[in-house]
C-alpha cells in the first residue's frame, strides 16, 4: 500500500456547487464562502467558471465574485474557461490555475460544451498555449471516467484517450471525475490506471460526485494508488447541470474526517471548515450534506 502522509484538497463548492443552485445566490455570499474556505485552511479553491450566462446563469457574476474575494498568500484560486473567450475574459481577474474541461464521453462532451471531444481539445489548445505563456497553471477536468448520464458505462481506454490529448495540448495535471457518482473502487482505480498512462501520481486528482454513496470509498481507493490531491465541495455542494439528478461531489468535511482517521495532513482545520459549510447551508436554506458536519454540529449542540 502505497498511501500518501499528505493530501492536498481542492474546494470546488463556490464552483461546482452554486453552479447547479435553482435559487440565485449573490455574489457577496460566495465572496464570504472563499473566505471562510480559506480561514479554514484550504490551500485550493475553485472560485467560478467563465462559462456562457445562457447556458450556467448562476455563474455570471464571475468577475465580480474573483474581484470581490481578498486573496491569501500560498492560496491557489482556480477558474474554468471552455474557449479563448473564458480565458480572456478570465485573465483579467488573474487566476493561478485555469481548468479546461473535456469528457471521456462523446455524449456529455455534446451536451456539456456542446461539441465532439476532437473539436474540444482543438478549442482548449490556444486556452491551454496561452494560460502556460502568461505564467498560469493548467488543469484538465474529465468528465465521465467511469460512467455517463448518456452513455452509461465508459471503458477506461477512453479515459485513456482522453488523457492522453490533454497531455498532448499541455496540460498539466488532471482530474478524473466521476461525474454522477456512480463509481465504485475497482472502476475509479481502472480510470486512475488508464490515466496514469499519461500522467504521473502527482498531476492526477480524484474527483468523485456522491451521488451512490460510494465516494468516500471511491477515494479511499484512490489513495491506495497514491493519490493525494482530491476535489470536494463543502457541505458536499454540488452537481452538474448537464447531468441530471447527480447530486454534490463528496463532502470536505467528510473526506478531511477521513483523512485524519488515517493520520494523514491535510491542513486543514475541521471545526473551521464545519463552521463554513453550516454558513453556506444556512444561506441556502438546508441541511449540510455532510454527514461529518451534521454529527459534529448535533455534539456541539447537545
Ligand atoms: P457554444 O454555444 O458552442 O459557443 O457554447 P459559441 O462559441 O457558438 O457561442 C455561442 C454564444 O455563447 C455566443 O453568444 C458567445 O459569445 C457565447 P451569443 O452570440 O449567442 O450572445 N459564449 C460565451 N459567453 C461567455 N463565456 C464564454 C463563452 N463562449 C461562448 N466562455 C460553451 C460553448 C462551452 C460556451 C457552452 O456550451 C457553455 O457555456 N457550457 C456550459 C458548460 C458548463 O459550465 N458546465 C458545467 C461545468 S463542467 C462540470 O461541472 C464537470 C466538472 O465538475 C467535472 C465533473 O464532475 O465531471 C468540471
Ligand atoms: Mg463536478
Amino acid at each position: 500500500m502505497n498511501i500518501p502522509t499528505k493530501v492536498r484538497l481542492i474546494d470546488v463548492g463556490p464552483r461546482d456547487g452554486l453552479q447547479n443552485e435553482k435559487q440565485p445566490v449573490p455574489a457577496s455570499v460566495k465572496i464570504e464562502l472563499v473566505h471562510r474556505l480559506q480561514a479554514a485552511g484550504l490551500k485550493e479553491i475553485e472560485v467560478t467558471s467563465y462559462v456562457s450566462p445562457k447556458w450556467v446563469p448562476q455563474m455570471a457574476d464571475n468577475h465580480e465574485v474573483m474581484q470581490g474575494i481578498t486573496r491569501v498568500a500560498g492560496v491557489r484560486y482556480s477558474v474554468l474557461t471552455p474557449n479563448l473567450k473564458g480565458y480572456e475574459a478570465a485573465v483579467a481577474d488573474q487566476p493561478d490555475e485555469i481548468v479546461v474541461f473535456g469528457a471521456a464521453s462523446e455524449a456529455f462532451s455534446q451536451k456539456n460544451i456542446n461539441c465532439s471531444i476532437a473539436e474540444s481539445i482543438e478549442r482548449f489548445a490556444p486556452v491551454v498555449q496561452a494560460a502556460l505563456a502568461a505564467g498560469i497553471a493548467v488543469r484538465g477536468a474529465m468528465s465521465c471516467t467511469v460512467g455517463c448520464p448518456y452513455e452509461g458505462e465508459i471503458a477506461p481506454e477512453r479515459v485513456g484517450y482522453l488523457a492522453g490529448l490533454m497531455k498532448g495540448i499541455g496540460v498539466q495535471r488532471v482530474d478524473v471525475a466521476d461525474t454522477i457518482g456512480v463509481g465504485t473502487p475497482l472502476k475509479v482505480q481502472a480510470a486512475i490506471e488508464a490515466t496514469l498512462a499519461h500522467f504521473d501520481i502527482d498531476h492526477i486528482s480524484g474527483h468523485f460526485h456522491d451521488t451512490y454513496g460510494q465516494a468516500l470509498s471511491n477515494t479511499y481507493a484512490a489513495l491506495q494508488m497514491g493519490v493525494w490531491n482530491f476535489q470536494s465541495s463543502v457541505a458536499g455542494l454540488g452537481g452538474c447541470p448537464y447531468a441530471k439528478g447527480a447530486t454534490g461531489n463528496v463532502a470536505t468535511e467528510d473526506v478531511v474526517y477521513l483523512l485524519q482517521g488515517l493520520g494523514i495532513d491535510t491542513g486543514i482545520d475541521l471545526d473551521r471548515l464545519v463552521d463554513a459549510g453550516a454558513y453556506i447551508s444556512e444561506q441556502l436554506g438546508r441541511p449540510s450534506g455532510s454527514r461529518v458536519a451534521r454529527a459534529l454540529m448535533a455534539r456541539r449542540s447537545s
